[in-house]
């Protein structure tokens, strides 16, 4: 073994979705070393299990990173934000097409300025790791120059980053509208430039339905057939004024998955966000074509959107992660966006297991992603994104969600834990947690 590191602490991942098993730990879906030592090689993992068996396999140089008392979990996955909208989290009163145009619409306005837009990119990948978030599939606007931005931001620390051009040529303000035919020019152009240059790949991204051209979404439609590996990022049935909307607007459509499928958007590497307003035939479709589901409850709740319908969901086999929907959404942290998704499920009279919420912001979103040959666990070969959580960090936590079991543990986490327990965050190997910036005078 070359260049081997070794860090030691209480270590949980996934091996299988547990799915509503109330015994994962002991079905093996979701494997946990009270005392375990995390082995990688060269970025990579090489291995994971109890210390007690592992040091002794270890070359007597390696020295161990002690995490002792702290818990290391793969990378968070984040399958939904918004980079150009940190600056209007928590923007008062209003629901979303009335949001779009008083906050989002201004905010995105800002990065025509391509320095400005570096700025606010280096601040959001900053922040995805102060929360533990390893991996980020993310809107940029509509100018080309935002999408230079936040690929540079994540190529610098070495992040696996989905990202794109937003394509918008109608129903929102004239200086963010562009055309079919730069729509389709400009994302070329970005596609040749960032598909699989280093951990980036490229997202076609139309905002929304409504706010492109038919001519616009078939223009999307020859990107994905001219570059298959690329995915497809936009948003579906988030809100009843959105989707009646659609319906006028598209009034051929059979329903607003239908409009997307149309012009060959529902596809494998196809990530819808929210999904709150469909029936089974649309969520089987969904699984039947390979495409996602991002769930954003905090989002959902913050905009009033509606709950989104984890059971039908699942039973349909749909891909599914969890997004943070920032800045619909009111924390980047994916901890707190699993504590908005139970309390979400407990107003449907359904239940987000600890374990079940823990997969779907690891394993089940790199499985959303097609990422899961590449991260999402700790088996040998995949990339060693990983964060240290110190729970001792908050007091709340260490007294009530400290003596417990592993799975209330973390379900605690949820409700009491963010970017406060996030001691260390590692990409393929190397520990990149920012620390917190001083204050601008
Ligand atoms: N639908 C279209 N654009 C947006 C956006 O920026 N945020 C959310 N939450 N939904 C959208
Ligand atoms: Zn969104």
């Amino acid at each position: 073994m070359s260049n081997v590191s070794a860090y030691r602490a209480s270590i949980l991942h996934c091996l299988r979705d547990p799915g509503d098993d109330n015994e994962p730990l002991a079905s093996a879906a979701v494997e946990y070393f009270e005392d375990g030592l995390l082995l990688v090689v060269d970025g990579y993992i090489e291995g994971v299990g109890p210390a007690s068996e592992l040091i002794n396999t270890l070359p007597t140089d390696v020295q161990i990173v002690d995490y002792k008392g702290q818990l290391i979990i793969p990378g968070l996955i984040d399958c939904h934000v918004h980079y150009p909208q940190v600056d209007i989290i928590a923007s008062y009163g209003e629901r979303l097409l009335d949001w779009l145009e008083k906050y989002a619409y201004p905010a995105e306005r800002k990065f025509v300025d391509a320095n400005y837009a570096k700025e606010v990119a280096e601040f959001f990948v900053e922040e995805l790791l102060r929360n533990g978030t390893t991996t980020a599939c993310v809107f940029a606007t509509v100018h080309p120059q935002s999408v230079e931005a936040i690929f540079e931001a994540a190529s610098k620390v070495g992040m696996r980053l989905i990202s794109g051009k937003v394509l918008m040529d109608r129903n929102c303000p004239e200086d963010l509208r562009d055309d079919p035919q730069t729509a389709y020019k400009q994302s070329r152009q970005l596609i040749e430039k960032w598909q699989g240059h280093g951990r980036l790949s490229y997202a076609v991204t139309p905002r929304f339905a409504l706010t492109s051209s038919e001519k616009q979404l078939r223009g999307a439609g020859r990107l994905l057939q001219e570059y298959p590996d690329v995915y497809l990022h936009t948003h579906l049935a988030e809100n009843e004024e959105e989707v009646e909307q659609v319906g006028r607007q598209f009034p051929w459509s059979r329903s607003y998955l239908d409009v997307y499928e149309n012009f060959e958007l529902l596809r494998e590497r196809s990530i819808f966000a929210h999904c709150i307003h469909l029936n089974d035939d649309d969520r089987k479709q969904m699984a039947e074509q390979g495409a996602a589901i991002a769930f954003c409850p905090s989002s959902n709740l913050f905009l009033g959107s509606g709950l989104f319908e984890l059971h039908a969901a699942r039973q349909c086999n749909v891909r599914l992660g969890v997004g943070s929907d920032v800045g619909g959404g009111t924390s980047l942290s994916m901890l707190r966006t699993l504590g908005d998704g139970y309390k979400v499920l407990q107003l449907r009279g359904e239940k987000l297991t600890p374990f079940g919420g823990f997969y779907l912001a690891t394993l089940g979103a790199a499985k959303a992603l097609y990422l899961d040959d590449k991260i999402g666990s700790f088996a040998k070969g995949k990339e060693a994104d990983f964060i240290v959580l110190d729970p001792a960090r908050i007091d709340l936590l260490q007294r009530g969600g400290g003596t417990n079991d592993i799975c209330s543990r973390l379900f605690a986490m949820f409700f009491l834990g963010d970017d406060r327990i996030v001691r260390e965050a590692y990409l393929m190997g190397q520990a990149r947690r920012p620390t917190r910036r001083a204050k601008i005078a």
